[in-house]
């Protein structure tokens, strides 16, 4: 467990809860270890991680997360050091974000509803815009350039993709897998994304396929939801449209998200912040932490537990919540745990 920053800790504490209930009722066992890397032990020590943390995380069966984020550390060092160095140490190249409207009431679309608002986002993990190439030229001259650079490698591409379609496939759905992408402007790197899909395709004759443009995804998220399955893309636009993706489902205090690496140790952590300006008030809303802990079990094989949980908390979410805004809840963080914990069976 990595509580990290803000309100990560108090997340992460009912998403405990709910798993020490949920394995009494399944019975499995499992061991926890706390680590304390964030803000906190940054202002302390000047360590973000290293990479004996790294050998050490690899031990583990999964990694459950809270937040990163401190108002006192500047933008980046953080983020970079801890967050994006794990899903990179780690190989976690997917990032799983499933968007999955529990409740019509909190979304903010007009006459859409949980059968229109049901989808999963495949997104690249490892590389793209991420990845941290570049160069500033003339730095701090009036012909100062900066330079980023979108890295994409045929395998980077292959592993994701192919992830995407044996996810649809398993998922059963309408098996409809979407490329996200821009194959308009940037012809490279897109055009080895649609090169790549196409050949997959080939493979996955069940699977219906289809492509939109990133800017175009975004507008169908707001006026027709219900056309996406799965949908696949690169790491940058992948970030972008996952915001978008859970307001329609509900916020930021819903959304959840895996970092996947298939063959290693994955991290599975709530999509929203660090929230600095409601922590310690007992406030927030645990539900994507405890969303994400239900993802870890499918991900460990419990899917009965996974479900039991998912299944809890469309329960408070369809007849208990207010909404599902800190301190607009109804309830505090800790009688959301409570909530989810009697709803269990
Ligand atoms: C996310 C976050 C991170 C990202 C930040 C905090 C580095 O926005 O998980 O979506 O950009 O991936
Ligand atoms: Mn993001």
């Amino acid at each position: 467990m990595v509580p990290g920053d803000g309100t990560g800790p108090e997340v992460i504490a009912e998403g405990l809860k709910v798993l020490k209930a949920v394995s009494k009722e399944y019975k499995f066992n499992y061991e926890t270890k706390v680590f304390d890397f964030g803000g906190e032990r940054y202002l302390k020590t000047k360590k973000v991680l290293e990479d004996s943390d790294i050998s050490e995380l690899k031990k583990y069966s999964a990694i459950y997360l809270g937040a990163i984020g401190h108002p006192n550390v500047k933008p980046g060092i953080l983020e970079v050091g801890i967050l994006l160095k794990m899903r990179f140490s780690l190989d976690q190249y997917i990032n799983l974000r499933p968007v999955k409207l529990y409740n019509p009431v909190f979304c903010p679309l007009k006459d859409k509803g949980p059968e229109d608002i049901n989808f999963v986002v495949v997104r690249e993990n490892s590389e793209g815009l991420y990845k941290g190439m570049g160069e500033f030229q003339k730095k701090g001259t009036k012909d100062e350039v900066a330079i980023q650079i979108s890295y994409n490698t045929r395998k980077g591409v292959e592993r994701c993709l192919r992830y995407a379609f044996e996810y649809c496939r398993k998922r059963n759905k309408r098996k409809k897998l979407t490329l996200c992408g821009k194959t308009n402007v940037l012809t490279y790197a897109w055009d080895l994304w649609q090169r790549t899909f196409d050949e997959l395709a080939k493979e996955y004759k069940d699977i219906t396929t289809d492509y939109a443009h990133v800017d175009a995804t975004t507008m169908w998220f707001v006026k027709n939801p219900e056309w996406f399955d799965v949908i696949v893309t690169d790491n940058m636009f992948g970030d972008i449209i996952t915001d978008l993706g859970a307001m329609i489902q509900g916020g930021m205090g819903i959304a959840a998200g895996g970092n996947i690496n298939p063959e290693g140790v994955s991290m599975f952590e709530p999509i929203g912040g660090s929230a600095p300006k409601y922590t310690g008030k007992n406030v927030i809303n645990p539900l994507a932490a405890i969303c994400a802990m239900g993802m870890m079990l499918e991900n460990l094989g419990e899917p009965k537990a996974a479900k039991a949980v998912e299944d809890a908390v469309i329960k408070i979410v369809g007849k208990k919540l207010k909404s599902l805004a800190a301190g607009k809840m109804g309830y505090s963080t800790t009688e959301i745990g409570d909530l989810v914990v009697d709803n269990l069976s």
